[in-house]
């Protein structure tokens, strides 16, 4: 088993760039693959969750090169051309790339199974089932979860679905079926959640209109082949916005970060705390929006973070909770039961993880109760458990910009499925993240 061990730093700074966006390259093979002619993808994330969407993608008949560092070129086969894979494809760790294929799948001739690692094995898989049957799809799963078996040969119609809970995975899955359907499909969210899926379909020339939290796709004749670029993962700079604010220091910039507006919850959030950050260098990468952001150290205060950003942020609480930590008085997250069903229960990982480094925290059915201190070390040293999740390993990894000792992180082998090279970016930031 591969472990960190964080050493205690004094400062955190520099200029830095992450990888490019999970989702997006993710959406970016799976629509490449069913569009017409060449899809060029600038800036692809090469983490294991999206090369196993790479693999399954091949295996389903698209050829895909690799022609440069974090480039691709996906040889579309058009919305009827997949082929059978003759073999269950292997979503690693993505419940995104297992939920949105399933939505691709079910309209395809041929059979499939969906699996995954022993993490995506336990995850709820119903959420995209149950509308996509509403489509007339075919779908089985075991108790709920995976593996996912998609019959070929279904006749999907257009739907008109309220999403019982805000994801973008159950959304997209919908709306891929959507392409093949016949008829209209609706799509309803009770809270914002990040639209990549739909930016990226009218990139490929696909007829979408989205207003007031309702999304409509008419199922078009045919993808048109494009020119992508994947601007850096949001979700990746966080770590870094959160060291930056709690660490000391001359500031630090991230360069290059995707800042459509559904993903970053997190600015509002720690703005709210009292950080200091700034948005700078707006430019686009085709459909989405890019900026650098520029983070200085701060004093924080605790908030009652308000539910409405919840879908917002939802993959930043793990690094929100050191924030949280470090920040005077107390922070309560409440409408947030999704991060008990993300790669790990989020809620009781992060909690279990604090409570070992000392910090004062109470679990709640939807969220969690921390109680900030903003002396300088916030963070005993010791042992925490990742349980196999990316995203907790990497935020115990930022909470050594407050540690009064060494902590050493278990179970980071998964850091790969969505930042590659962590350790040595949060080095160039002045972190000391040691594989050990
Ligand atoms: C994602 C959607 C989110 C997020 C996940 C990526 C996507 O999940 O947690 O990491 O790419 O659509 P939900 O939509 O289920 O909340």
């Amino acid at each position: 088993m591969s472990n960190y061990l964080v050493h205690p730093v004094s400062t955190v700074g520099g200029t830095i760039r992450v990888p490019g966006d999970k989702s997006i390259s993710h959406r970016s093979l799976m629509l490449g693959g069913i569009a017409e002619g060449i899809t060029e993808v600038r800036g692809f994330l090469e983490s294991e969750d999206c090369l196993a969407t790479m693999k399954a993608m091949r295996a389903l008949g698209v050829r895909i090169d690799r022609i440069a560092e974090r480039e691709v070129r996906v040889h579309g086969v058009g919305l009827r051309g997949l082929r059978a894979a003759g073999h269950a494809l292997d979503m690693g760790n993505s419940g995104t790339a297992m939920r949105l294929m399933t939505g691709l799948l079910c309209g395809q001739s041929f059979d499939s199974e969906l699996i995954g690692d022993s993490s995506l094995m336990k995850r709820p898989m119903e959420r995209v089932a149950v509308p996509l049957r509403m489509m007339g799809a075919r779908i089985e799963t075991h108790e709920g979860k995976p593996p996912v078996r998609v019959k070929g040969g279904a006749t999907l119609r257009g739907i008109r679905y309220e999403l019982p809970v805000a994801s973008a995975q159950v959304k997209s899955a919908i709306l891929l079926a959507g392409l093949y359907a016949d008829g209209e499909t609706v799509v309803v969210e009770p809270g914002t959640t990040r639209d990549h899926t739909e930016r990226m379909l009218r990139t490929f020339g696909c007829e979408l209109t989205a207003a007031q939290r309702e999304v409509r796709l008419s199922p078009p004749a045919r993808l048109e082949g494009c020119s992508l670029e994947v601007p850096g993962d949001f979700s990746s700079a966080a770590f870094f916005l959160v060291a930056g604010s709690i660490g000391q220091g001359n500031g630090l910039t991230v360069c290059g970060v995707g800042i459509n507006p559904t993903r970053t919850g997190l600015l509002d959030i720690l703005a709210l705390m009292g950080a200091d950050l700034r948005v700078v260098n707006h430019r686009s990468a085709g459909t989405e929006p890019v900026a650098d952001i520029e983070v200085r150290p701060a004093k924080l205060k605790g908030i009652h973070v308000p539910p409405e950003l919840v879908p917002l942020a939802i993959d930043e609480f793990p690094v929100l909770f050191i924030a949280a930590a470090c920040a005077e008085g107390e922070t309560v997250v409440t409408g947030a039961e999704e991060l008990r069903v993300k790669e790990s229960d989020r809620i009781a990982v992060m909690a279990e993880g604090l409570t070992a480094l000392g910090v004062e925290c109470e679990v709640l059915p939807d969220g969690i109760r921390i109680q900030g201190r903003s002396q300088q070390h916030v963070f005993a040293g010791g042992q925490v458990h990742s349980h196999g999740d990316h995203r907790i390993a990497m935020s115990f990894a930022v909470a050594s910009a407050r540690a009064a000792a060494p902590i050493q992180i278990a179970d980071v082998a998964n850091v790969a499925t969505s930042f590659p090279d962590f350790p040595g970016v949060a080095r160039a930031a002045g972190l000391n993240v040691e594989l050990v």
